[in-house]
């Protein structure tokens, strides 16, 4: 059963992940394997929702919608990294590129730049610089640890209806 608070975060990553169907390209990352079964698209959407559950479980005040923009954006570099012709040092390089992406077609707020350009500390040695890129930095981790090891996210369904608009 949902919470109150869990029901609206819903609504508020549905609402964000609409907003960016949109004004970006993002639906073309759903073509692309993350890791494992995972495509990049429902990698974002997994690391949006649980940065957002961490910090409301760690009962942190972070300003939502940020976090959900820059958590959905932080792999917005648009290739394949597992073909021969993906960026070449694409771990180092893809903050870079997902940044420029998305500061192509949206206004990105300078926390949304940091969570996006800072997601790949320490492998990067750019450390997150407020509590939300902290937020996606860790999760990040933790969904592609998930992702390559045990591949499918069981709780999170409900996002087929979200993909479904793709
Ligand atoms: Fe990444
Ligand atoms: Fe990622």
């Amino acid at each position: 059963m949902l919470s109150n608070t869990a029901k609206n975060d819903r609504m508020l990553l549905h609402r964000e992940f609409r907003l960016l169907l949109e004004s970006t390209q993002i639906s073309v990352s759903h073509g692309f394997v993350q890791h494992g079964n995972t495509s990049c698209l429902v990698h974002s959407l997994a690391v949006a929702w649980y940065s957002l559950r961490l910090a409301r479980f760690l009962h942190l005040s972070v300003s939502e919608t940020e976090l959900l923009r820059g958590a959905l954006l932080h792999d917005y570099f648009l290739y394949d990294w597992h073909l021969p012709h993906g960026a070449k040092f694409h771990g180092f390089r893809h903050p870079f590129i997902a940044l420029r992406n998305a500061q192509q077609c949206c206004n990105l707020s300078p926390k949304e730049e940091n969570i996006i350009q800072r997601h790949m500390f320490p492998l990067v040695p750019l450390p997150p610089l407020c509590r939300e890129a902290i937020l996606v930095c860790i999760i990040d981790k933790a969904c592609g640890l998930f992702e390559t090891f045990r591949g499918e996210y069981r709780r999170f369904r409900w996002v087929s209806a979200v993909i479904a608009e793709v």
